[in-house]
């Protein structure tokens, strides 16, 4: 899960997309980053911690880092919250099986939109936020397994 800052979006899709593999003993790794290194080392946004923990989600044990050239490689999908953060991790693809591992979150629960789920660091919408991302994750289980 990427967004830029990895204290606020992608924290909260790493929360709920771990939380969700493991009630249903997919046995997938889960991580996030962020396209930038603003944040590495921090622990997530508090207002993201509260916004998970009201749904019984702990994410005070993450901590921010940069995406790397070699996430591309080690993961199967790389979810992006916007088209900057898409547009950015596409530039760290080596090869075209890779650009093809990268995707839009927001198009499992709104196919071909390409919707951005909205920054809430600076203009807040936590609650917003967690909504979108909760029901885009559990559209982006129901297609990985039908596959
Ligand atoms: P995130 O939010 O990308 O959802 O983690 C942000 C966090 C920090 C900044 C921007 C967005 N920043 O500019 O520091």
């Amino acid at each position: 899960m990427v967004c830029l800052g990895n204290i606020c979006r992608s924290p909260m899709a790493h929360g709920i997309l771990e939380k969700k593999v493991a009630e249903l003993n997919l046995g997938w790794e889960v991580d996030s980053a962020g396209t930038s290194a603003y944040h590495r080392g921090e622990a997530p946004d508090n207002r993201a911690i509260e916004t998970a923990a009201a749904h019984d989600i702990d994410i005070t044990g993450q901590k921010s880092r940069q995406l790397l050239q070699k996430d591309m490689s080690d993961y199967d999908l790389i979810i992006t919250m916007d088209t900057n953060n898409y547009n950015n991790t596409l530039r760290l693809a080596t090869n075209e099986a890779e650009k093809a591992k990268v995707k839009l979150l927001l198009n499992y629960s709104h196919p071909k939109e390409n919707r951005a789920v909205p920054d809430p660091y600076y203009s807040g919408g936590f609650d917003y936020v967690y909504r979108l991302i909760e029901e885009a994750v559990a559209a982006l289980i129901a297609d990985v397994t039908k596959e």
